[in-house]
């Protein structure tokens, strides 16, 4: 018997496809060289984009062939797409030969719905569960190890469906992440650890004894071993100095920080409820550029968020040229189903949007050239 997992979207769901392997694995399967030759298909959907959802339609869509090849073929859609209800059922209802269709918090007890499918029921299941600290992983990221120290997310950017399919923000205990950690470390063969979250600088706050970011990372580095560390994603809101301090002065910690930013106009970052401003976001990098010199950061920029306007977007322009990021991602705003911003008056057509994306990823190829 043999599986295939699909992956869309961020690192988060690269490594919870890491964990669906390895439970398929314990169920006796084995990966299959493609989904031609698989007798289970899992996709982990992306909902950040409306793109990504089209992609995961059309390629669920194209399933059907093989279910008629092989009527025993179960095929299982999960992840952040699936959490809706809404997007759960019109995937159902248009693709009845889908098996499983199961949300985010449901991934731990995929064996449970494997083996309902296989007696004969069609399932969808999207409640909320417990973070699972029992499930192995089956690493499949060459010499890097992902680890998870937090789901959700508290922020409600306006723009992001985030909030809504990942709950809110849940840290994992530190003693468990120093554990999981260890054991990787002991294992010998990973010389990178990168830690997960939506939002890693606000890691702990919600635990009943509070641990800082900062205090993790030490924490982490004190273990023995010879081993790299980096993280993502920081929030500008919450980098604090002591983060800045330990990544400075910690030689395991990779200088690198991935800080999306998202616009350089202030009256678009309160829009989209980023809780920062130009000044304060500009401050934040020249504070890194000065503590730690070498420091590659990055960043993430919307462009075309409901009223932008063409000054407000040559903000945009103007921050990436003043700031001269190591590299940038840059994005069409796409409205999602239930978030603030999709309500807001004034959204911009695709070809401003077009427009303006070409134009802000030309200024980063003209500054990649300059060096
Ligand atoms: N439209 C476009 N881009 C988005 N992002 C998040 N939500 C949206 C959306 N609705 C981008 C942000 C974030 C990155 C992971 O995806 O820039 O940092
Ligand atoms: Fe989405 Fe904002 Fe949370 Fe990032 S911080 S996951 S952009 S709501």
């Amino acid at each position: 018997m043999k599986y295939f997992v699909v992956t869309y979207g961020c690192q988060m769901n690269v490594h919870e496809s890491e964990k669906i392997a390895a439970i398929l694995e314990n169920m006796g399967y084995s990966l299959a060289p493609d989904r031609e030759n698989a007798d289970i298909i899992v996709f982990n959907t992306c909902a950040i984009r409306e793109g990504a959802e089209d992609r995961v339609f059309g390629n669920v869509g194209n399933l059907k062939r093989l279910k008629k090849k092989n009527k025993d073929l179960i095929i299982a859609v999960c992840g952040c797409m699936t959490q809706k209800e809404q997007t759960a059922q019109k995937l159902m209802q248009k693709f009845p030969f889908v098996d499983i269709v199961i949300g985010t918090f449901n991934i731990p007890k995929l064996q449970y719905y494997i083996e309902a499918v296989q007696k004969g029921r069609q399932f969808e299941l999207l409640n909320e569960g417990e973070l699972d600290e029992i499930l192995p992983y089956k690493r499949t990221s060459g010499d890097n190890a992902w680890v998870n120290i937090m789901q959700g997310c508290n922020n409600f950017c306006t723009y992001c469906i985030v909030p809504y399919v990942r709950g809110r923000e849940k840290s994992r205990k530190e003693e468990n992440i120093l554990k999981e950690v260890k054991s990787i470390l002991d294992e010998g063969k990973y010389k990178k650890i990168t830690l997960l979250g939506q939002n890693v600088n606000s890691y702990g706050k919600d635990l009943t004894a509070p641990v800082s970011f900062a205090k993790l990372l030490k924490d982490i580095c004190a273990l023995e071993g010879d081993f790299s560390l980096s993280f993502m994603t920081s929030h500008p809101k919450d980098l604090t100095d002591d983060v800045i301090e330990v990544i400075k002065s910690e030689p395991k910690i990779e200088k690198y920080i991935h800080l999306p930013a998202q616009s350089g106009n202030n009256r678009i970052l309160k829009l989209m409820n980023r809780k920062y401003t130009r000044e304060k976001y500009l401050e934040i990098i020249d504070k890194i550029r000065k503590k730690i010199p070498n420091c590659r950061i990055t960043s993430d920029f919307i462009v075309g968020f409901p009223s932008e306007t063409e000054e407000e977007f040559n903000d945009t322009l103007s921050l990436v040229e003043r700031v001269k990021f190591d590299s940038i991602f840059a994005f069409m705003y796409s409205p999602r189903e239930g978030t603030v911003a999709s309500q807001m008056q004034d959204q911009i057509s695709e070809q401003v949007k077009r427009k303006r994306v070409n134009k802000l990823l030309q200024l980063e190829k003209k500054l990649q050239k300059e060096g």
